[in-house]
């Protein structure tokens, strides 16, 4: 569904066939009516990841918000704010060694639970570069052919976060999550089947030897890297983004450094993937 809906006077402009709608005419800094959740619902429902303009949330904005949508979760790899745990600082600039979701990746896979969203709000963005890239994992897996889907079907994979949160946080005594989960996941409001392995989390497919396991997630990870399954957002100040963790994957470009990129994120918890 590729045309502009407008209710309410709530317009959803889609950005390309498959993934992406940018919504405007609601105010996230005030509750949020029924019926405009679910217009919401709607929207991220069929477009993946929707985006929003000028919306200058404070943290109970925020919070509210995502809490619209589902019960927040606390980050298992970093530390949220100390009066708020559930909302993350997301921040770059010109000290930065690293930043936080430089490779393609679906938030917190490693989770036996991995959230079902996130609400990223930015109010200090580059004035050129620091985009993020959404992909769908519906068009990654629908553009598979027949037999790569049968061979996919019953197959785990390893979803580890030590090797991505170690260097980062430190040897702190602290462990972090790994779990198993099938590898084509069926999106539990959509019913569609989505590609769920991320060249950030996923380390390994048991069922296989190591030598196939690895060639079967090379191919997957460029496969779900195509140009044409993506979307990708340019920022401007007090812009947001929410996305469906369970059916996107998504990467933050780091090509500003040294400039400036802040702000904050809630999560959106989720159920176990089947
Ligand atoms: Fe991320």
């Amino acid at each position: 569904m590729s045309e502009t809906l407008t209710r309410n006077e709530i317009i959803v402009r889609p950005m390309t066939v498959r993934i992406g709608a940018e919504i405007s005419g609601v105010d996230l800094t005030k509750p949020l009516p029924d019926e405009t959740i679910a217009t919401l619902q709607e929207a991220i429902a069929r477009h993946q990841v929707i985006f929003f303009r000028d919306q200058p949330v404070s943290h109970e904005d925020h919070l509210r918000l995502g809490r619209a949508f589902g019960e927040l979760a606390i980050h298992t790899g970093v530390s949220g704010l100390a009066d708020y745990p559930e909302i993350v600082a997301i921040h770059a600039d010109e000290n930065s060694k690293f930043v936080a979701g430089e490779n393609w990746h679906s938030d917190l896979s490693c989770n036996a639970e991995p959230p079902m969203g996130s609400i990223l709000a930015l109010h200090t963005v580059p004035e050129v570069g620091g985009d993020t890239a959404f992909s769908s994992m519906y068009a990654a897996y629908d553009a598979l052919s027949a037999p790569m889907k049968a061979m996919l079907e019953g197959l785990t994979a390893i979803h580890d976060a030590e090797h991505v949160y170690r260097p980062i946080v430190g040897n702190n005594g602290k462990t972090y999550p790994c779990s198993e989960h099938p590898v084509v996941r069926t999106h539990p409001v959509t019913k569609r089947k989505c590609l769920f392995v991320n060249a950030s989390y996923t380390t390994r497919i048991p069922q296989l030897s190591a030598l196939e396991s690895d060639a079967l997630l090379g191919f997957l990870f460029r496969h779900c890297m195509a140009a044409d399954f993506q979307v990708r957002f340019r920022w401007t100040p007090h812009a947001i983004a929410f996305w469906d963790n369970r059916c996107t994957q998504h990467q933050a470009i780091w090509d500003y450094f040294p400039q400036v990129r802040s702000g904050f994120r809630v999560t959106i918890a989720g159920d176990k993937p089947f």
